[in-house]
């Protein structure tokens, strides 16, 4: 239903317009719209894909659907230096941040994520790395589940800041 690649550089204004669609997913509902469209602004515009795609510790995967249009992406962040206040709760090491992990609604439940997952698993254990680790909002029970499911173990929480919101958010980690 989908192939996974690594995105382009061009890919940057597409991935913009999916993480803008499907941020808001994994927001808890009480947290106002505001803070939810400045996140969307100030980390998941053209310019930030732009420059996540140059950056040579960031990397992109995407999900492209046989028309070619991007349905869902993870960006990948290497070690902990997406939230070093995390460092202490990830066990394997090297280590991969999940930053992001988003698909498209219409492929919620349809297994699309687990291919999305074994898609950044096995870049990060061809990379020679010995962990994924991720944080997700406390109150996102669908993708906990998801999380649990495929392996990942709870580790702790941390607080992660939404448009100068502060949320909390469980760390999980996944041995690879
Ligand atoms: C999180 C996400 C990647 C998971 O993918 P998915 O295709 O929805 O996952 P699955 O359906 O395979 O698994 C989710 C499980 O939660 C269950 N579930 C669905 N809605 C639920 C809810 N509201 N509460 C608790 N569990 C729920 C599903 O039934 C399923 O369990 P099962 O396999 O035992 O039936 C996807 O939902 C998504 O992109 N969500 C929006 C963005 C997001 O939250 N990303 C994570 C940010 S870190």
């Amino acid at each position: 239903m989908l192939d996974f690649r690594y995105a382009r550089p061009d890919d940057a204004d597409p991935l913009a317009v999916i993480a803008a669609q499907t941020f808001p997913l994994a927001c808890p509902e009480e947290l106002p719209r505001e803070a939810v469209d400045a996140f969307i602004r100030d980390h998941l515009d053209v310019a930030s894909f732009r420059r996540y795609l140059s950056d040579s510790t960031h990397t992109v995967l995407c999900g492209v659907d046989p028309v070619g249009a991007i349905r869902a992406y993870a960006l990948l962040v290497e070690g902990t230096t997406m939230d070093e206040q995390c460092a202490p709760l990830v066990l394997k090491r090297p280590t991969v941040g999940v930053s992001k992990f988003y698909l498209d609604p219409e492929l919620h439940g349809s297994g699309a994520a687990a291919s999305l997952l074994d898609a950044v698993a096995t870049a990060a254990s061809d990379s020679g790395h010995g962990s994924l680790w991720l944080g997700t909002n406390v109150g996102n029970a669908r993708a906990r589940k998801f999380y649990l499911k495929h392996g990942f173990v709870e580790r702790g929480t941390r607080v992660f800041t939404v448009g100068g919101v502060d949320n909390t958010d469980v760390v999980l980690e996944k041995p690879l």
